[in-house]
């Protein structure tokens, strides 16, 4: 496992760019998981720029989010599937039939699942998996729990999720209370693993994540097991990670 210390979002968000980057100069035709929320929209900026500027191409690449809210349409401005367009595929060359996203409409969610993994599990692994971390220690949106969860599920969002993504919305009871995300197992078959966290409200859940326990409660504490973690972190959500080990 690798950790980034950056001075502050922008700096982190420039560095979660250069580690995407890399990985595309080096493999064009790279499949990579991507995540939504507010951590990664400076780094989908940058990776727009750099597209721009020609540095980096996504013509061959293919995607796999996360997760989505169910039940939610494709055209509502609060589905992921419109984050991405609206944050990263409407802006760079991706071919949008490339992508893949849970369908938030599904009749059958546990046939969503199963179809979803069977694309992840086609690409042999998602190149590099790309997360934020949930305040509660959610990774996409496995919550704490106490098994876990193998596999893309339904899940119920946790009371702390959803009050942590009210921001995104006009109020509370706008939140869905339900998604489709890949399961911790899926997520555990990326090749590399991307997590970036910013800002002190993370702090406590960071420190966690990487010194305590490797629990379901925690379910990014998975992580301690796999072999290619880099993880880049701004000072602010960084800094009880860093006074436990200094
Ligand atoms: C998003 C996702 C979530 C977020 C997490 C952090 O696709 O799967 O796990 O990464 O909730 O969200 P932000 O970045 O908004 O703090």
């Amino acid at each position: 496992m690798t950790i980034y210390v950056a001075k502050n979002y922008d700096e982190m968000s420039q560095k979660g760019a250069e580690i995407i980057a890399e990985l595309l100069k080096a493999k064009p035709d790279a499949a990579l998981g991507l995540a939504t929320g507010g951590t990664p929209v400076g780094m989908y900026k940058e990776l727009i720029e750099m597209n721009k500027k020609g540095e980096i191409s996504f013509k061959e690449v293919s995607s796999y989010n996360l997760d989505e809210y169910y039940p939610i349409e494709k055209t509502n401005d609060q589905s992921y599937d419109y984050f991405m367009r609206d944050n990263l595929f409407n802006h760079v060359d991706i071919d949008i039939k490339n992508t893949h996203i849970p369908n938030g409409m599904a009749a059958d969610c546990a046939a969503e699942g199963k179809a979803y993994d069977e694309l992840v599990r086609a690409t042999g692994g998602v190149d590099i998996q790309v997360l934020g971390i949930g305040g509660n220690g959610h990774i996409g949106f496995n919550e704490p729990c106490d098994v876990f969860d193998p596999i893309t599920h339904q899940v119920t969002l946790d009371e702390r999720t959803i009050k942590d993504n009210a921001r995104f919305f006009n109020s509370i009871e706008e939140v869905p209370t339900q998604a489709i995300t890949m399961g911790i197992g899926t997520i555990m078959t990326a090749k590399s693993i991307l997590l970036l966290a910013s800002g002190k409200g993370k702090a406590p859940i960071v420190k966690e994540m990487l010194l305590g326990k490797v629990t379901p409660q925690v379910p990014a504490s998975i992580l301690q097991f796999h072999k290619d973690v880099k993880i880049v972190l701004d000072e602010e959500a960084a800094a009880e990670l860093l006074s436990e080990i200094e």
